[in-house]
């Protein structure tokens, strides 16, 4: 059975040499997009050991982190293959974002990424995410708060709240005055959700207009979508074209995509590494509605894992039906 880890064979994700976040040099400029629910130490160091060049935590509250609330602190977790580590913070008032410093629990990060593009109401309603957009001048305090701290600082935003705003640039701009050492734009507004084509010419404009690094985030899933993008931005974050195959970094590195099958193997394994069996058994459940997109012959596999409760019988399902994707 093949489950040999991944990064022996793998070539490092990257179409640069020398892309830098601030004075924080990375491998390549090929990053794992933070995905809440998903990209937790495990899945990052996964992506890593595929070629990713930087992998960004899942959302984490600067409330959560200031009460010292458990679970927040459960998501700071890294691993030895973080060379480079940056944490996504989220968050409304300034204050909350210097007690979070303050509180030295983000003290092993060498990059901290600002959260201003969640579209999620209760995120929303609370000031936060992308409702930033619409507080420019809170954003700015924040980034400008963070920035003091000397570590490079990102913000992640959408390209407008609503359609036709045309807030990007003038937001982008604001954000690179504050500090920030890069802007990442998912290019859709918050409105769209996750539905549409992301427009990815707003990003152009964007790093057209700003000096610091400029990335891309949204849909970039294959060779082709990648190509068709790379010329619109500095650097790319990908998402759920990893959680598809992790490997996707690999292949825009110029290497290649490798089967699944080791990839989950080695997913599990690291899975065990971290967490606790029941974590393990229930966020691999998820993954698997990504992992078997586009696949054949996995419908019995589907229905069994959903009641499938320890990592034993979630290994031999694994080992029974997914052996050739
Ligand atoms: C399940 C899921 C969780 C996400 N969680 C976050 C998050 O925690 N922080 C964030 O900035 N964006 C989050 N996003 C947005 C992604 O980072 C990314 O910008 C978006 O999915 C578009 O990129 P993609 O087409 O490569 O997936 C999430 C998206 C998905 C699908």
């Amino acid at each position: 059975m093949p489950s040999a880890r991944p990064s022996e064979s793998i070539t490092k994700g990257s179409c640069v040499d020398n892309f830098k976040i601030g004075n924080v040099k990375l491998s390549g400029n090929l990053i794992l997009a933070p995905l809440a629910g998903y990209t937790d130490v495990a899945f990052r160091r996964l992506c890593l050991e595929c070629g990713a060049a930087l992998a960004v935590t899942e959302m984490i509250s600067v409330k959560g982190l200031n009460y010292r609330n458990r679970q927040t602190f459960e998501m700071l977790r890294t691993s030895e293959a973080e060379n480079v580590s940056c944490v996504q913070l989220f968050g409304s008032d300034p204050s909350d974002f210097q007690a979070a410093l303050g509180s030295g629990a983000l003290d092993k990060f060498d990059i901290i990424d600002v959260n201003m593009g969640c579209p999620v109401a209760k995120v929303v309603k609370n000031g936060e995410g992308s409702a930033l957009l619409h507080r420019p001048e809170v954003a700015f305090d924040i980034v400008r708060t963070l920035a003091k701290s000397g570590k490079p600082v990102s913000v992640k935003m959408r390209s407008g709240f609503f359609k036709d705003e045309n807030l990007a640039v003038p937001f982008a701009l604001a954000m690179q005055q504050a500090g920030a050492a890069m802007v990442t734009v998912h290019a859709r507004t918050t409105a769209q959700l996750y539905s549409g084509l992301a427009d990815f010419q707003t990003v152009r404009r964007v790093k057209d207009a700003l000096s610091i690094p400029v990335a891309l985030s949204g849909d970039i899933v294959s060779k082709q979508t990648f190509d068709e993008r790379k010329d619109c931005a500095d650097a790319f974050l990908i998402g759920r074209g990893a959680l598809m195959n992790p490997s996707i970094f690999a292949l825009l590195g110029g290497g290649e995509l490798q089967k699944k099958y080791p990839l989950i193997k080695r997913h599990i394994r690291l899975l065990k590494t971290y967490f606790d069996e029941h974590y393990a058994v229930v966020t691999l459940r998820k993954f698997f509605s990504y992992y078997l997109k586009g696949e054949k012959g996995v419908k019995e596999f589907k229905s069994l894992i959903m009641s499938a409760s320890s990592m034993d019988e979630t290994c031999a399902l694994v080992d029974k039906y997914l052996y050739s994707i």
